[in-house]
């Protein structure tokens, strides 16, 4: 599939990398105030955080390590239940480290809230979040996430990270499929 066939299966743009980038410039400000003098250590979640991680780090205005996790949710259909599996588990000992999960995306709020008491069950010394993208039914779920770039409606989004199929990860905006593409 080229650049142009992904252009033409979107439906529409909601946010453009410019946008994207301004945002995490923000975010990136933000934390690094809120973490002077910690020991932060940023943890993605593979693979739809791989971009925000790029960015992100690198709009902060100094030196951070990174450290990613990859896990399987035993879901549903398209719904995630919750019940999490870790495929990747992490290089590095959280233990009294101040983490900061990154994440693409923010739907039910249940993988992550699995995945914050996990970390935080390995003694780090806080566990947060910041997430580019969050949905309305995240505020149905108690999870707390410090740092949201963009609330988005409640729509099926691909680009900057996120899939359909594997596809789109590489779209440098963010964006909903036209209908032609699920049929
Ligand atoms: P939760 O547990 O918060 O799951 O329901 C979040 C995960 O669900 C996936 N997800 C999406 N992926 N476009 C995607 O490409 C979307 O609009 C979308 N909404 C949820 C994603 O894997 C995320 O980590
Ligand atoms: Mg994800």
């Amino acid at each position: 599939m080229d650049t142009e066939q992904m252009g033409a299966d979107l439906e529409k743009v909601l946010l453009t990398q410019e946008q994207i980038w301004e945002r995490l410039d923000e975010l990136a400000e933000q934390i690094w105030a809120d973490y002077a003098g910690k020991d932060l250590l940023l943890v993605g979640v593979l693979k739809g955080a791989v971009l925000v991680m790029a960015d992100l780090m690198r709009a902060l205005p100094g030196s951070v390590p990174m450290d990613w996790m990859a896990i399987s949710s035993y879901g549903s259909g398209t719904k995630s239940s919750g019940v999490v599996r870790i495929l990747k588990d992490l290089d590095t000992d959280i233990t009294d480290k101040h983490v900061l999960i990154v994440e693409d995306i923010v739907d039910s709020g249940l993988t992550l809230s699995w995945i914050k008491a996990n970390l935080a069950s390995r003694r780090a010394a806080s566990v947060e979040v910041c997430t580019l993208l969050r949905k309305p039914d995240a505020a149905k779920v108690e999870v707390d996430v410090k740092y949201v770039g963009f609330d988005i409606p409640n729509e099926f989004v691909v680009g900057y990270g996120l899939d359909y199929a594997e596809q789109y990860r590489n779209l440098r905006c963010v964006g909903t499929l036209a209908p032609h593409v699920y049929s």
